[in-house]
C-alpha cells in the first residue's frame, strides 16, 4: 500500500506536498493499529482528483493565494429563479449603477423573466471529465490581419461581446458564436444557435429583454434602444446582479464604477470554462485603439471603467496560467 501512495505522489505536482504528507502520517498511524482495508485508498482519490481533464485547469489545485482571494466558484454567474434573491446591499449597489426613473419590482420582473426564458442551473457540470475550452473575443482592431479565425472557432464556446460582427471578418475573428454578451444599448440580431447573455446594469434592462420577446413596447432606457431583436428565446441567459458586484469588488477591488463588458466576460468564462483564451483585447501593435469593424478610435481609459486595473488583472491571470491572451497584429 505504501508503494501505491508514493506512485501517486510522483504523478502529482510537488507544490501540493504538505497536505498529502499530513494525510500520509494519519494513514501510517492508522494502519499501525487497524487492519488493512481497501477503502483507505479513497483518501488519495479525493485529494488528487484533477478538477478538469484539460492540460491545465482554471480551478487547478487552488494553491495560488492571489487567485483564491478573487475567485469564488460559489457565486452564481447566471440568474435563475432559485438563486435570484438579492441581499439588501447587493440590490442597493446594483440599483445605483444606472439610476433610473422607472419604478420596477425586481421580484415580479424575475418571475416574468423565467416564465419566458429557460430557468436552469447552467454549467454546473464542472468535474474531472470535463474539458471545456472557451474563446473570449473582444472587439480590438488588433484582430485585423491576425488570422485567428480557425483557432477561435476550434474552441467549444466562442463568447463575443456587444456588436462585434463575424460576417466579412471570418479569417481574423472566426464565424462561430455560441454566446454574445450584450445590453439593450448595444444589442444586435443574433443567430438562432447563439445564446444571448444579458449584462443587466439595471432592472429596466431585464424589462427590455422581456419586452423584446413580447410586447416590444420598450423603446428607451436612458437612450433610444431597439424595441426588438432577432434571437432564440430558448437560449437567453442573464448575468446575475450579484455576479456583477462580485467582479467589481473582488476582481477590480472597487476601482472605477463597474466592470467593463469585456472584463466581466473574461471572469464569466473563468466560471463556466476549464480553459480560457482571450482574443481582441488591448491596443493594436502600433498603439492605436479602435474596433476591428470600424475605424473610429476608442478611448480605453475613459468612461466608467478603470482600464488599467482590468489590464493589470488580466496579465496577472496570464502570469498565473489561468488564461492566455492572444495579442493579435
Ligand atoms: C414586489 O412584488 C411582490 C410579488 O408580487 C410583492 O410580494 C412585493 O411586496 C413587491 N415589493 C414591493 C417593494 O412592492
Ligand atoms: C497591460 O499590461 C501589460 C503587462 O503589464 C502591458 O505590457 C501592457 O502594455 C498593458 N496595456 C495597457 C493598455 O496598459
Amino acid at each position: 500500500m505504501r508503494t501505491q501512495n508514493i506512485s501517486v505522489f510522483s504523478r502529482q505536482t510537488s507544490r501540493f506536498i504538505i497536505l498529502p504528507l499530513s494525510f500520509m502520517t494519519i494513514f501510517l498511524l492508522y494502519t499501525q493499529n487497524a487492519p488493512m482495508d481497501d477503502t483507505i485508498y479513497s483518501f488519495d482519490d479525493l485529494i488528487f482528483e484533477p478538477s478538469c481533464s484539460c492540460k491545465t485547469c482554471i480551478m487547478g489545485f487552488m494553491d495560488d493565494d492571489w487567485f483564491v482571494y478573487r475567485y469564488n466558484p460559489t457565486i452564481p454567474a447566471l440568474l435563475n429563479r432559485r438563486n435570484s434573491l438579492l441581499h439588501r446591499d447587493a440590490y442597493k449597489w446594483w440599483r445605483g449603477l444606472q439610476p433610473s426613473r422607472f419604478r420596477v419590482n425586481y421580484t415580479e420582473v424575475v418571475d416574468q423573466l423565467f416564465s419566458l426564458f429557460p430557468d436552469e442551473e447552467h454549467y454546473s457540470d464542472a468535474g474531472p471529465d470535463r474539458c471545456r475550452t472557451c474563446a473570449v473575443v473582444g472587439n480590438s482592431g488588433n484582430l485585423l490581419g491576425s488570422h485567428y479565425g480557425q483557432l477561435i472557432d476550434s474552441h467549444d464556446l466562442v463568447i463575443r461581446i456587444n456588436k462585434g460582427p463575424t460576417k466579412g471578418y471570418e479569417k481574423d475573428v472566426g464565424s462561430k458564436t455560441t454566446h454574445r454578451i450584450l445590453y439593450p444599448e448595444s444589442a444586435v440580431d443574433l443567430e438562432d444557435n447563439t445564446h444571448l447573455v444579458l449584462f443587466p446594469f439595471k432592472i429596466r434592462d431585464m424589462q427590455w429583454l422581456i419586452s423584446t420577446f413580447t410586447t416590444r413596447h420598450i423603446t428607451r432606457t436612458y437612450t433610444r434602444v431597439k424595441s426588438s431583436i432577432k434571437a432564440n428565446e430558448n437560449k437567453v441567459m442573464i448575468l446575475h446582479p450579484a455576479f456583477i458586484k462580485y467582479v467589481y469588488e473582488k476582481w477590480l477591488q472597487k476601482n472605477g464604477k463597474y466592470p467593463s463588458t469585456g472584463f466581466i466576460t473574461v471572469v464569466f468564462a473563468l466560471h463556466i470554462c476549464d480553459q480560457v483564451d482571450v482574443f481582441g483585447f488591448g491596443a493594436k501593435s502600433d498603439g492605436t485603439w479602435h474596433h476591428y469593424f470600424d475605424k473610429s478610435h476608442t478611448n480605453f481609459k475613459g468612461g466608467p471603467h478603470k482600464g488599467d486595473i482590468e489590464n493589470t488583472t488580466m496579465y496577472q491571470l496570464v502570469h498565473r496560467n489561468k488564461i492566455s491572451i492572444y495579442k493579435g497584429y
